[in-house]
């Protein structure tokens, strides 16, 4: 018996280890608020590029478009709790878990891009990262964007923020964004983007705010005349993973996903301003009426929020935003 017996280990020795390079397959979902062409589709795309070629064809995503999975902060509770596998949000609905990342809804903390980026790719980037795991049970593996947020509406122009009294406006599902339009003067609702467009249409809802590539890529001239640079909010959109998923990988495979989010970031972001400034002439050619309001008067109004809801945030956390240099 003993020579089969040896072969018999031999076989089964090779077969665990062929077993263990192949590694696991698995076809990652992905939820994302837009489509393939915006500025988030643009960065999934990539990131599942890189996925499959690191992964020697193992791991793959199935990107989910314009919300087809749920609404973002239906999707972000899925990741918690494991039944939705990865997936792109809007900051806006994740203060709601996370009293920190009601950051990014304070108005006018970052002035450009670069500002924004040289923050989230510090230290403090990865702590609110670190807070998504301990408080969300999600894994952040890149810190994607949306874009500086500018507010349109079918009513009219707004140079200054009284032109905004009277007008039903929508907000993200943040109370720090209800404040901040309240705050302009205009009548603030909350509500899921998946019935944004809805809402515009049938009029229930005058104004909305969002990225020129959002604007764009939803079909928004179609509902609103005027587009507003208000820029009042830099917007992240952080691919995330849920955290049981991430851990149930290899360690070589949570590498391998870690790295294709970082090599997607870069054509994430450099596409996101790409489509900014392409969109802006384009939304004009769509018959949208573009204005440039008076934005110290819109922080002037704005700073009693700040100042309000720092407090929640942490005062140290929005002081090393708003001053942050490399
Ligand atoms: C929203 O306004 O709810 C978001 O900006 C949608 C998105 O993340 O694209």
């Amino acid at each position: 018996y003993l020579p089969s017996l040896r072969l018999m280990v031999c076989i089964t020795a090779l077969g665990t280890s062929l077993a263990a390079n192949a590694g696991t397959e698995k076809t990652i979902d992905v939820s994302l608020p837009l489509g393939p062409d915006s500025q988030q589709g643009i960065g999934v795309l990539k990131f599942g590029e890189e996925l499959e070629r690191l992964s020697e064809g193992r791991l793959t995503i199935e990107p989910h478009y314009d919300n087809a999975l749920g609404a973002e902060r239906e999707v972000v509770e899925g990741m918690g709790f494991g039944t939705i596998d990865a997936g792109i949000s809007s900051t806006g609905p994740m203060g709601g878990f996370v009293d920190e990342f009601m950051l990014f809804d304070l108005p006018y903390v970052f002035n450009d891009h670069a500002h924004a980026y040289a923050f989230l790719d510090s230290e403090y980037g990865e702590q609110l990262a670190q807070l998504a795991e301990d408080q969300m049970n999600v894994k952040i593996l890149a810190w994607m964007e949306n874009g500086f947020r500018h507010e349109t509406n079918s009513v009219r122009p707004i140079h200054e923020p009284a032109d905004l009294k009277g007008i039903n406006h929508r907000t993200q599902e943040s109370r720090v964004q209800v404040d901040t339009w309240e705050a302009l003067g205009a009548n603030a609702t909350p509500m899921a983007w998946t019935e944004v467009y809805t809402a515009l249409q049938q009029g229930v809802m005058d104004s909305q705010e969002n990225p020129l590539a959002t604007i764009y890529d939803v079909n928004f001239f179609e509902v609103q005349n005027y587009l507003n640079l208000t820029k009042h909010v830099y917007s992240p959109a952080p691919l995330m993973m849920s955290l049981d998923l991430f851990n149930s990988f290899s360690e070589e495979d949570q590498a391998i996903i870690l790295e294709a989010a970082q090599l997607a970031l870069p054509v994430q972001r450099e596409a996101s301003q790409e489509l900014e400034n392409r969109y802006l002439t384009q939304l004009e050619e769509k018959g949208m009426t573009v204005t440039e309001p008076d934005l110290p008067a819109f922080k002037a109004a704005v700073q009693p929020v700040i100042d309000e809801w720092s407090e929640t945030v942490g005062k140290d956390l929005v002081d090393a935003a708003v001053n942050f240099n490399d």
